[in-house]
């Protein structure tokens, strides 16, 4: 159910399809060292997900990525999880009216998951803005919607949606979403400020995780930024 990445990182891939095409969509599970775990991107909690996570610890953090990503399911993870904290992301409040969040995520990591979480808010987007959080221990970015990352292994139907969008075997966001970028110069501060983490593998919000050469995967994903 849950994918060992690296010590104390797990990753769950989930269907998920939009417009007629298999995306896929992937959750990273983060164990916080004060123990704990901080989950992003929440897949549909199923039995067996529910029981694979109660083995490794208390889910503590339930965050997005954007208002439009990673925020499917909370609610079952706030009825499982009483104790558990739902952190927005800046406009999911007002998109999920049926939730209580406790935190609006922004470019400061809360203390409490500070020591093994750095976190960015990409802004610059006309309407978006999404949060990369960045795992220290094992130098691991995790990305959403402006990191989509289609491979050889998706279905052709998806490679081909893919490549029309341009996240054909590159990390990046979906070409619409570079069309609507309003502020150029915020956006490439916020990539600048992301590839400043001394990262290596990349989880990317739909597609095929980069285990390693992720910064030069990013490098090249954004060169259309220069
Ligand atoms: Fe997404």
């Amino acid at each position: 159910m849950l994918e060992q990445r690296a010590d104390r990182l797990w990753t769950h891939a989930e269907s998920l399809r939009f417009a007629g095409v298999e995306l896929g969509r992937i959750m990273t599970v983060i164990e916080l060292s004060s123990g704990g775990l901080f989950v992003q991107s929440p897949a549909e909690l199923t039995p067996a997900l529910e029981a694979a996570l109660d083995e490794r610890g208390d889910v503590r953090f339930v965050a997005p990525a954007s208002k439009l990503h990673g925020h499917l399911y909370m609610e079952q993870y706030a009825t499982a999880y009483p104790d558990a904290e739902l952190l927005a992301a800046p406009g999911l409040a007002a998109r999920r009216p049926d939730l209580t969040f406790d935190h609006l995520l922004g470019d400061t990591p809360d203390p409490r998951w500070a020591p093994d979480i750095d976190q960015v808010a990409i802004v610059g987007h006309r309407w978006l803005t999404e949060l990369a959080y960045f795992h220290r221990p094992s130098r691991t970015l995790v990305l959403g919607d402006v990191g989509f990352h289609i491979g050889s292994s998706s279905p052709l139907k998806t490679r081909l949606v893919a490549r029309a969008l341009r996240v054909y075997e590159r990390v990046g966001p979906p070409v619409e979403f570079r069309l609507t970028i309003a502020n150029a110069e915020s956006f490439r501060r916020s990539i600048r400020d992301v590839l400043a983490w001394d990262f290596d593998r990349v989880i990317p919000g739909h597609g095929e995780i980069v285990e390693t050469g992720g910064k030069r995967a990013v490098l090249e994903g954004f060169d259309w930024l220069r």
